[in-house]
């Protein structure tokens, strides 16, 4: 039977997701002092881990690092409610968590380098787990809100619109954007 994240037992990225979430409900910034409020940061960084899961089962990817990356991507708007670098700050929040929840010092590098770079969404890496995240990222972002980027460049805007299809595609998923 699944143990709903319940036990000192959970596997090590499940234990990840669980520290994170826990961040979430005990914070003490309120909504007023964060640029996203706490139910924000709650569903979306549940959404973009199973996007991320799905992503990682469709490209035959380590799933325990796309969760691990997903949960963490955002960790630094999280603990500070900024989001100003907080792709490169995240990736040092995160090094830390990984080390101490059992993934290796390559594995860390591996997650850490994709939240590093997750904000990036017009640029193509040719890393597979930075575009994933990148990729569970967007997608989740678009599910709430299909002109979420609005404020966004055009010529981002456009990047972005045509990585969502590129993920659509590979979903058999019509776009909506
Ligand atoms: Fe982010
Ligand atoms: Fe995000």
């Amino acid at each position: 039977m699944f143990h709903h994240y319940v036990g000192e037992n959970l596997p090590r990225s499940e234990k990840i997701e669980k520290i994170v979430l826990e961040e979430i409900l005990n914070s003490n910034i309120p909504d007023n002092k964060r640029e996203n409020s706490i139910a924000w940061e709650l569903k979306h960084s549940s959404g973009v881990i199973q996007i991320a899961k799905l992503l990682a089962i469709k490209r035959g990817l380590d799933v325990e690092k796309a969760i691990a990356a997903a949960a963490l991507h955002d960790v630094y708007a999280i603990q500070t409610g900024k989001y100003e670098k907080h792709a490169a700050k995240g990736a040092e929040i995160a090094r830390e968590l990984l080390l101490s929840n059992g993934f290796s010092k390559k594995e860390i590098e591996e997650i850490c380098e994709a939240i590093k770079l997750h904000s990036e969404k017009e640029k193509y890496s040719g890393n597979k787990l930075v575009e994933l995240l990148k990729d569970a990222d967007l997608l989740d972002c678009l599910l709430y809100d299909p002109n979420i980027y609005s404020g966004k460049p055009k010529n981002i805007r456009n990047a972005i619109k045509k990585r969502f299809r590129k993920v659509c595609k590979q979903l058999c998923l019509r776009s909506f954007i």
